[in-house]
């Protein structure tokens, strides 16, 4: 084997080599998906920045097509970056993006248009003279000014979109209006901003409904549903959001008193997850949400493999029943790659205990596990001070025995557990409530230098009422991809073990808490690899 190949994804998506980072403007159209993406087709580091351009009909195999869009007029000659897709009245869709117009990179947002909209691939897109649509005035930092949101429409006959931005450590959501989709208009306040949050790359702005798990139109507004803000900070590299009201008539948001905006706010996903953005599924009423996942090797490495960072498995998203969070899944397509299968039920894990999971191909793998809490009663105390997850996680990792937890799965273990990458629950008694702590820890998971290791955690906001955690994890070479709690928190961490690679790696459920656990139910299936990027 190819050491370079050690660490390539088997279904996730990428392309066959080079780097690539935001997915762009991703949409449903004439029975096709289209995923755009942000792409160097020179090399395996940032730079030369083109839209990358693949479809699929599950989201799962993909064919490349060539790129859609790429410098080539003043408008964006130095740059194509990132921006979305908004379906016009009468099928037809409209690309914005950020243009880069010089070295210091100034920012403009432009239009694309297919250029034969009946060709159901949109192989080619038009970027016609009249660009750039908008342009940052005086008074707004034209440095960072960039990534176009879908446009949604009101009923006053106007379209709306955002576009990121920051005035000092501010962080701004620029709303702009228009008629006709090519004149717009700087609204006289931003739809929503934040002190101390930095730079706003990348929001998404949409509706949830208020019940069930179905999507709804980026320009649906009624009374039975709520907005989600999000935003990608740049200087924590997480992707945060709000729930909220949105109102049209002021144009302005206002976030629930449950939610707070900035870098101790609500995530998509506790690890590596960043400038993603969702669209609404028309197919299959969904709303649907894409994210990179960056590379946690070194520039050198990257360099060295050829290629550099994915887009994490399409995830449905909704609103949790109890209306302060969201919910995430792995789009249900993913299923179809599962081949050979292997389960386990009602096995008790005693503190100390791992048992391994045979008989499935664990460095590629989709495991979906309950564990069941025979009491809850030796839960560690919690110390209300702890606010920061990874903090925590980092100082109880998965062999400091404990109470409730250190229990879950230990994904790419070499077989003798040098290297392995835990995902796992720690639960807590607090005053009043329980505390479930979620970890996905990359320290051990690699002999290998110069790799980032962090040990990504999340809190579970969870009922434990009936005293079972469930926990899911794509497992994918470089990648572990963990949904906890039926996806109330998501974990994605990059790793790039040397020793647990291929036929050489290993699952294990393990519990390191003198509280026995029992796996009420497991399975977990070799995944097959999709069609990507032929
Ligand atoms: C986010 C981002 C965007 C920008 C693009 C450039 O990762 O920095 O703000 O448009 O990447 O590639």
């Amino acid at each position: 084997v190819n050491v370079n190949h050690l660490h390539r994804t088997g279904f996730h998506f990428q392309p066959k080599k080079h780097w690539i980072n935001d997915p762009n403007g991703p949409m449903f159209y004439k029975g096709l998906y289209h995923l755009f993406y942000q792409y160097n087709p020179k090399g395996a580091v940032w730079g030369n920045i083109v839209w990358a351009h693949s479809i699929s009909t599950d989201m799962i195999n993909w064919k490349k097509l060539e790129p859609a869009i790429y410098p080539s007029k003043p408008f964006d000659k130095f740059g194509c970056w990132s921006g979305s897709v908004t379906i016009l009245p009468g099928n037809r869709p409209i690309i914005l993006y950020t243009g880069i117009i010089d070295p210091n990179n100034t920012q403009v947002q432009n239009y694309a248009v297919p250029a034969n909209p009946s060709d159901p691939y949109l192989r080619e897109w038009i970027k016609p003279d009249n660009n750039p649509l908008v342009v940052a005035v005086v008074d707004v930092n034209k440095t960072a000014f960039r990534d176009p949101t879908t446009a949604w429409w009101g009923r006053d006959g106007h379209w709306r979109m955002l576009v990121g931005g920051k005035r000092k450590h501010r962080g701004i959501a620029y709303l702009y209006r228009s008629r006709d989709f090519m004149k717009w208009t700087k609204s006289q306040h931003p739809i929503h901003t934040s002190a101390n949050t930095g730079m706003w790359e990348c929001p998404d702005f949409y509706p949830v409904s208020l019940q069930g798990e179905n999507g709804l139109d980026t320009s649906v507004i009624e009374k039975n549903s709520k907005h989600v803000l999000k935003v990608s900070l740049d200087v924590t590299r997480f992707d945060y959001y709000t729930l909220g009201t949105y109102y049209p008539d002021k144009d302005r948001y206002v976030p629930d008193n449950t939610t707070v905006d900035g870098w101790s706010g609500l995530r998509y996903d506790y690890g590596n997850f960043y400038a993603s953005k969702t669209f609404f599924d028309s197919g299959k009423n969904r709303r649907i949400l894409w994210g990179w996942a960056n590379e946690s090797d070194t520039t050198a490495d990257d360099v060295a493999k050829g290629w550099a960072g994915i887009q994490t498995i399409p995830r449905k998203v909704w609103l949790d029943t109890n209306g302060k969070q969201l919910v995430q899944w792995p789009i249900e397509e993913l299923e179809t790659l599962r081949g050979q299968k292997v389960g386990l039920s009602n096995q008790k894990l005693n503190m100390g205990d791992h048992v391994e999971i045979k008989g499935i191909t664990a460095a590629q793998a989709d495991v979906v596990v309950t564990f069941s809490l025979s009491s809850l009663d030796k839960a560690e105390p919690f110390d209300p001070s702890w606010h920061n997850a990874q903090d925590l996680c980092s100082q109880k990792g998965s062999t400091i025995q404990g109470g409730v937890g250190p229990f879950g799965l230990l994904t790419l273990a070499s077989e003798k557990l040098e290297e392995y990458t835990p995902v796992f629950f720690r639960v807590f008694k607090a005053q009043d409530k329980h505390v479930v702590l979620m970890c996905s820890d990359a320290t051990s998971s690699s002999f290998k230098k110069g790799l980032y290791k962090p040990s990504f955690a999340g809190f579970v906001n969870v009922d434990l009422s009936d005293k079972k955690l469930s926990l899911r994890s794509l497992i994918d070479h470089s990648v572990v991809e963990s949904y906890g709690a039926g996806g109330k928190t998501c974990i994605t961490s990059r790793v790039y073990p040397t020793l647990a690679v291929f036929n050489k790696a290993h699952l294990y459920a393990f519990n390191n808490g003198s509280e026995p656990v029992t796996i009420d139910n497991l399975n977990a299936w070799s995944m097959n690899n999709p069609v990507m990027n032929k």
